[in-house]
């Protein structure tokens, strides 16, 4: 989706990046408790620093709510994330993306539209009482919302087994909305076999499905993926086992089912940095994830050499979009009383796109 973000004043994209710290610093300490900065672990160093609390898009969904004497939520992450702490802050809180391009293209692959088309398609051929919807956090707040009006649940890479076993005791059958990777991984984590899934293609009909297939899978995952973490293959883990073979590789449920196979650990990002953290000093470790985490993550434990699998990764272009100069812009328009780049979910989304979000908190 297009969100353009306007040109900043040469005052902020001109200026040394010091000097714009020296601001940051100024302006933070001024708008004091009326200010609470979220940061994601894939954003920058520059804009991390900053940040009151840092998280995997889980913890910062918890996280969102539990400042409600702040008046402004800085949220350093990209929309989706966003749009979910406007939905889950209180209504006087105004939540603040500070550069609107950024945001998630795995998100922008399932359109409100086409989730739409799917379930009534999927009506014709199946029992649709029987099926439970389950978005990924990655997905937009409309999503979300069709989600929890038909008895759904959000989830994260951090709590996606809990919520599709759960899923699976209230219906027969799971429409995974958007990242078929992290659907196929949690449904072999919980013992299904590829027998158990197909994959819906929304740009055809009935998903490029037979109605067969419809009927007989307990997964239907939606063809959607990563860029960035569907580029890893098990060619990146053999090269890195062969050159440190005591090492061990820890990688995002976002691979692909292949590369987590071959990978000694899976999880969320805050998953990877806790299994970063409880290596033996001296250990070498190859990720699978976004390049900005694994570079602080090797910075941030000198006593370990964290390395990317993949040598050539591309940072995800829209995930770490925000830096120091529209963090800046941001907090100094707080200052003159300007609010800048407010994200809002209409009433009817939010309160629905809260139900299933609620249940994830819930069962998670
Ligand atoms: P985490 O929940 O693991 O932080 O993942 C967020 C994300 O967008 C991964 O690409």
């Amino acid at each position: 989706m297009l969100r353009i973000q306007t040109r900043l004043p040469d005052s902020y994209s001109g200026a040394p990046i010091d000097e714009l710290h020296d601001r940051i610093a100024v302006a933070k300490a001024t708008l004091g408790d009326s200010l609470f900065i979220l940061g994601h672990h894939y954003q920058r160093d520059e804009v991390m620093r900053w940040a009151d609390a840092r998280g995997d898009s889980f913890k910062l969904s918890q996280l969102a709510g539990a400042r409600p004497q702040a008046r402004y939520v800085v949220f350093c992450g990209v929309h989706f994330m966003a749009e979910s702490a406007d939905i889950l802050t209180g209504e006087d809180q105004i939540v603040i993306l500070p550069d609107l391009n950024a945001g998630c293209s795995m998100a922008d692959m399932a359109e409100l539209a086409e989730v739409e088309d799917c379930w009534d398609a999927l009506s014709e051929v199946v029992d649709i009482s029987r099926v439970v919807p389950i978005t990924y956090m990655n997905s937009s707040a409309g999503v979300k919302a069709f989600v929890g009006r038909n008895g759904g649940a959000v989830c994260t890479s951090s709590n996606a087994r809990a919520i599709i076993s759960w899923a699976l005791e209230r219906g027969d059958k799971i429409v995974f909305l958007p990242d078929e990777h992290l659907g196929r991984n949690t449904a072999f984590q919980l013992g299904y076999g590829v027998g158990d899934m197909k994959v819906w293609n929304p740009r055809m009909d009935l998903g490029g499905l037979q109605e067969r297939d419809c009927k007989e899978a307990t997964f239907l995952l939606w063809k959607g993926f990563c860029s960035i973490h569907q580029r890893f293959t098990t060619d990146h883990v053999a090269k890195f086992r062969r050159e440190h073979p005591e090492g061990a590789v820890v990688v995002h449920p976002e691979c692909t089912l292949e590369v987590v196979q071959a990978a000694d650990s899976v999880g969320s990002t805050e998953h990877i940095i806790s299994f970063v953290e409880q290596a033996d000093p001296g250990a070498v470790i190859g990720v699978g994830t976004e390049i900005h985490l694994v570079n602080r993550l090797n910075e941030e434990t000198p006593d370990k050499t964290v390395l990317t699998l993949d040598p050539l990764v591309c940072p995800c272009s829209t995930m770490f979009r925000i830096d120091a100069a529209h963090l800046a812009w941001i907090l100094e328009g707080l200052l003159k009383g300007n609010v800048r780049n407010q994200i809002t979910v209409d009433a009817t989304t939010a309160a629905e796109a809260r139900l299933a979000l609620d249940k994830m908190l819930q069962i998670a």
